[in-house]
Formats: C-alpha cells, structure tokens, sequence
C-alpha cells in the first residue's frame, strides 16, 4: 500500500476537539482532497467538495446507521432518530418530516408563529440590556411549540434544555452532562404527552406535528415506540430553535458591517433570502457529517475499504476559495446573483432531501431568517462594549457575548 495511503497509527480525536472546525480545512490544505486519519480509533476517510457530495450521498457507498458515535445520539439526535436510519426505513420516516416541513403552508405556517411570538417580545426589550441568542432560543420556542401542537408551561427552561443539547454534542466536559440531562428529561416529557394524546388524555390539532408523529407508522406498519416518537418531536423543535445560533450570528453580521442594515430594511425578500444563505455560508454550524463505506469504495483513485469511516466537510466546502469568491468575506449579495447550487452550499447537507439524509428543515431555516433578520435590521438598539469574538475550537461555535444589546427599540 502507498505510503500515504497507510491508516495512520495516531489518533487524531484530540486534535479535533482541540481545533474544531479548523481541523479538517487544515488537513486537507497539507494532504490534499482525500484526509486520511484515524478519530476515535476508527479508521477515517475525509471528502470534500460536490463530487464528493454526490459520492457520500449515494447510498451504495455510504449508510449511516453504524457512523454516529453514541455521545452525539445521547445529546443531539437522539437514539432511534432518523438521521440513523437506511433504505427504506429511512424514507419512510423522513417522508413524515418532509410533509410537515416542507411546501410553502407547513413553512408559512411555522414562520407566522414564530414571528407573532417575536413581535410581541421585542417590545419588552426596551431599556433592557438583553442577549440576542438568549432570547431569540424563547421567541423561536415558543413559535414552533405553538405551531407543533405542543402545550407549553416554561418557554425559558425548554428553550435552555433544547439549546443544550446542541451546545453539548461535540465536547467530554460539563456542557456534554448537560445536554444529556436536558435531553432525558425532554424526551421523558414528550413521550408521556404523545401516549396522553393516542390514550384521548390530551388533544393534539389536526395536521399538527404533535398529531403526525403520534399517528406516524414506520416501514413496519406500526406506530413509533412512545421513546422514538419524543425523539422526532425533538427533532423538529430542537433545530428549530438552534436557528437562534443563526440569528446572533446577524446581530453580529450586521455590527461588522451596518451598510447592510439598510438593505434588509428595503423589503426586499430576495435579498432577505441571500441575507440568510450567506449566514448560513459563512458562519460555522455543522462542522463535517459522518457515514460508513458499506463495502470497498474507491475515490479519485483512493482505496476505501469496507467500513471505513468516511467523513464530508462541510464547514471547509462552505470556504473553499474554488467555490466561493473571498469566501472569508460575508458578502449577501453573491446570492442575489447567483443562487446556490445543490451540492456547493451544504451548511445542513447535500443531495436530494427526499431520498438522502439532507436536511428537511432547511426551507424553514431560510424562511424564518427572511423574517426575522429584517425584522432585526429594523430595530433600532446599542451595541455595547462586548466579546464578539466566535472561537473555531468550540463545537458549536458560537458568538461569545450571544450578542448583547441595550434600548431596542421598534421604530414608529
Ligand atoms: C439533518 C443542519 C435546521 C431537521 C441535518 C443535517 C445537518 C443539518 C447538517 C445532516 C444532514 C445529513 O446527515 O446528511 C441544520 C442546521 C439548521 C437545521 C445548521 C439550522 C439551524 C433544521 C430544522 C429542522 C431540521 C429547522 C426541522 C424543523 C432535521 C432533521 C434531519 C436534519 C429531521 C435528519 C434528516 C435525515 O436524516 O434524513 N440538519 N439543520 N433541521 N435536520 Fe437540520
């Protein structure tokens, strides 16, 4: 075997948690498109860029139910999700995400109660000092609760334990304890409401996702255990809520550069839409997805044997001087004039949501930006001395302040 194409023999897992998102980038500049490195003990492949989309989303190549590590399901997905499952036990749970998420009344839908919830909010905010990704985690879970059907008693206390459990995914220490906590006792609650709901104990709306993952029967013909239907419910409103990561992220777009305040003033929806795609293009989220070669593949050449772990750059392909023009430069109107192709921006994934594993939320995420970033440019409010520094090393990274603002005020 070439030397380059040995597994190598030190375990690199220390050194991504160490350099987070800038590790694989960094890899891949010393070796080339093809990583070769070994992360938890496993022996990994990393691809990078949309030929390599193509390759890992095909599913000859590359299944996922193997690929996750325990940590990320205990905190994140959750055991028993979706983004676990092949075949057509995949397609057919994912088809009841798709109905709910997608089409432009289930996204209208979830957009007006989030925005409703937001309009009312911002008003408390003046002569508050608030933190924007604080609140903006309350007003987006108390929006999709009340549009998923779910009764809700404690806005904040939800809002924390579903912010946790994506803070906690990616790291051993305290906040990964949390995340696990958070997610017990969520998936303990939503599991009790969804046996109240199918026992005629509490009422679910027609349509609702509360309603729909109740009533979801999977390939097999039956419904979904009490346990993997809290987890989907999870999985629509915790990322939905994790769109607050976005939204501090614009608070701080819009402090580096204010000219772009005016724009998104205009009303103009088609620059509110490439507003939101570049946040979702420059700032880091996901760092890389990870799936198992099913049997031995070859890449460009290179020998991937059966069972490898194979990861997809995401966060790199989303700065990829190939692919972007100055793509360390936050500039919206690269998708005004040209609006992204499938496989190039892939901050929530690539391929075809319908028969991959690609995001079925991403129409929502880029709808409620449109919403809620223009709705933020119009406010009016102090930016304080602050720590607006956003760490590479931290999985998830984040804005250190959350992005703290003072007097908000809604103009007349
Ligand atoms: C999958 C990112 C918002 C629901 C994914 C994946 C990524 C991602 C990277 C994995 C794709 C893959 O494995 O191929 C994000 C980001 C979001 C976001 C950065 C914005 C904060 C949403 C929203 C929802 C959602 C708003 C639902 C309302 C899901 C589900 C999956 C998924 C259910 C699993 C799909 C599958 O395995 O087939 N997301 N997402 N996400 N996302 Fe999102």
């Amino acid at each position: 075997m070439n030397r380059s194409r040995r597994p190598p023999l030190v375990d690199s897992s220390l050194a991504l948690l160490a350099k987070g998102y800038a590790w694989l980038p960094d890899r891949r500049r010393s070796t080339g498109p093809v990583v070769r490195a070994r992360l938890m003990g496993q022996e990994t492949v990393a691809l990078h860029g949309p030929e390599a989309v193509r390759f890992f989303y095909d599913e000859r190549h590359v299944e996922r139910g193997t690929a996750l590590p325990g940590p990320v399901l205990s905190t994140l997905f959750g055991h028993g999700a979706v983004h676990t499952l092949d075949g057509r036990a995949h397609r057919v749970r994912k088809e009841m995400f798709l109905s709910l998420l997608t089409g432009p009344e289930a996204v209208a839908g979830l957009v007006a109660c989030v925005t409703r919830a937001w309009d009312e909010t911002v008003r408390s905010w003046s002569g508050r000092r608030v933190v924007l990704f604080d609140e903006a985690s309350r007003v987006i879970t108390r929006g999709v609760c009340q549009w998923a059907g779910i009764p809700l008693d404690d806005a904040h206390s939800l809002a924390r334990h579903l912010v946790a459990m994506v803070d906690g995914f990616a790291t051993p220490g305290p906040r990964h304890w949390q995340a696990r906590r958070a997610r017990a006792r969520s998936e303990a609650w939503l599991g009790r409401l969804v046996e109240d709901v199918r026992a005629g104990a509490a009422t679910a709306p027609d349509g609702s996702a509360l309603d729909e993952v109740a009533r979801h029967r999977d390939a097999d013909g039956r419904l979904l255990d009490p346990h993997t239907a809290a987890v989907e419910l999870l999985n629509v409103i915790r990322p939905t809520v994790a769109v607050c990561w976005f939204v501090s992220y614009a608070g701080h777009a819009l402090c580096l550069r204010p000219e772009l305040r005016d724009r998104l003033g205009d009303d103009d929806p088609a620059y509110a839409v490439a507003f939101a795609h570049e946040l979702r293009r420059f700032y880091p989220f996901a760092p890389f997805l990870g799936g198992r070669a099913v049997t031995d593949l070859e890449w460009r050449g290179e020998p991937i044997p059966a069972g490898t772990l194979i990861l997809l750059d995401l966060y790199g392909q989303n700065h990829d001087p190939a692919l972007w023009e100055d793509p360390y430069t936050f500039e919206p109107q690269r998708f005004v004039e040209r609006p992204p192709e499938r496989d190039e921006l892939v901050p929530q994934g690539g391929g075809d949501r319908a028969h991959g594993h690609r995001c079925p939320g991403e129409d929502v995420t880029v709808a409620l930006l449109s919403a809620l970033v223009p709705r933020l440019a119009r406010l009016e409010y102090h930016v304080p001395e602050q720590d607006l520094r956003i760490p590479l090393h931290r999985m998830p990274a984040r804005v250190r302040s959350g992005f703290v603002i003072e007097d908000a005020r809604v103009p007349a």
